[in-house]
């Protein structure tokens, strides 16, 4: 297939248009920051420079490129802060996922463009009730802390916009598998502690397995929602030691729950203390997929062996 992956240039989408073209697919990949056409080139795909929040340009660039898949994997998270507002740090990433996901979607219906798939997120999305881990059908928490409303109503935006015009929506856990993930910096600093007893589920992702994810769902018929998390959802108290274990930093510290909502506010504790996990029963059951790291206990040390021997990649 002629596929228009937009975001090619990011942590996923240069995993995903290698596996794209090893697979016989034929890429255009966007970028957004100068300089990065020439790795996306790179990686096999033609490069086009192209902001998603410009509907205008969105339309010409799919239109010319005349792609008969798009894969959305925009989003404007590298190297931001997290503070007390999630918001206030997804901001960029919401518009990405709100009018981007529209103006592709725009695009992709007037060029008649037959397969849409576009990034979502699972963990600390569903409903803080009942059992540890969910379904894709089971209920989106319908409270979350005043700082996160946008960012759930961004990715709900996205999930319905996508499955409504009948294409797919992957529900990603927490991605790792680069020696710059975000939580890499904050966990050798000792900055991220366990708030509570680390309760909290979480759902990863090697950036791998997502891309392999990704292309199946390239190939699935119909629209639907899927978790592409790992094996293992685990409260924070057993991965973030594991975590500082295989960077090689101290382990975490221990704070609180009142200390660490004083600190780092409400998000941050809704995440460590009852969030849930997600299953990922069934992307493994209708993509037929396989994963090569199937927790992320095999995974954060595979991935972050170099970065704790002091090498850079
Ligand atoms: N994905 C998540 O939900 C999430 C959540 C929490 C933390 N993180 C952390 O964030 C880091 C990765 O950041 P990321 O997920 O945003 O991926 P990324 O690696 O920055 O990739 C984002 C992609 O979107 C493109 N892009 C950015 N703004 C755009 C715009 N206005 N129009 C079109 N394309 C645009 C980027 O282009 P250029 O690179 O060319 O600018 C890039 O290709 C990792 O450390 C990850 O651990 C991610």
């Amino acid at each position: 297939m002629r596929v228009f992956v937009a975001g090619a240039s990011g942590a996923i989408g240069s995993r995903l248009v290698p596996q794209l073209i090893e697979q016989g697919h034929e890429v255009i990949g966007t970028f957004r920051s100068p300089g990065n056409g020439e790795r996306v080139r790179a990686l096999g795909a033609q490069p086009i420079a192209l902001d998603l929040l410009d509907a205008h340009a969105v339309r010409e660039a799919v239109l010319k490129a005349e792609p008969e898949a798009i894969i959305h994997q925009a989003t404007a998270l590298a190297d931001v802060r997290f503070g007390r507002s999630l918001d206030r740090s997804f901001g960029p990433t919401n518009r990405l996922r709100t009018e981007g996901t529209d103006a592709l979607l725009a695009a992709a219906r007037e060029a008649g463009v037959l397969r849409f798939v576009a990034q979502s997120f699972a963990s600390y999305r569903y409903a803080r009730e009942g059992g540890p881990v969910k379904i894709e059908n089971d209920p989106l928490d319908p409270a979350p802390p005043a700082m996160a409303r946008e960012t759930n109503a961004a990715m709900r935006h996205l999930d319905e916009a996508v499955t409504n015009a009948g294409g797919i929506a992957l529900r990603y856990g927490g991605f790792y598998g680069a020696s710059h993930d975000g939580l890499v910096r904050p966990v050798r600093r000792r900055q991220f502690p366990i708030i509570g007893d680390g309760d909290g589920i979480s759902s990863f992702i090697h950036l791998e397995d997502a891309a392999a994810a990704t292309v199946l769902a390239l190939g699935h018929e119909g629209a639907g929602l899927y978790n592409i998390v790992d094996d293992e959802p685990a409260p924070m108290r057993e991965w973030l030691p594991a975590l500082a274990t295989a960077l090689g930093a101290q382990p975490p510290r221990h704070v609180p729950v009142w200390l660490a909502r004083l600190i780092a506010g409400k998000g941050m504790v809704m995440m460590a203390v009852g969030s849930r996990g997600a299953s990922n029963a069934k992307a493994k059951r209708e993509l037929g997929w396989t994963l090569r790291y199937p927790s992320w206990r095999q995974g954060f040390a595979a991935a972050y062996a170099p970065v704790s021997q002091g090498v850079n990649r």
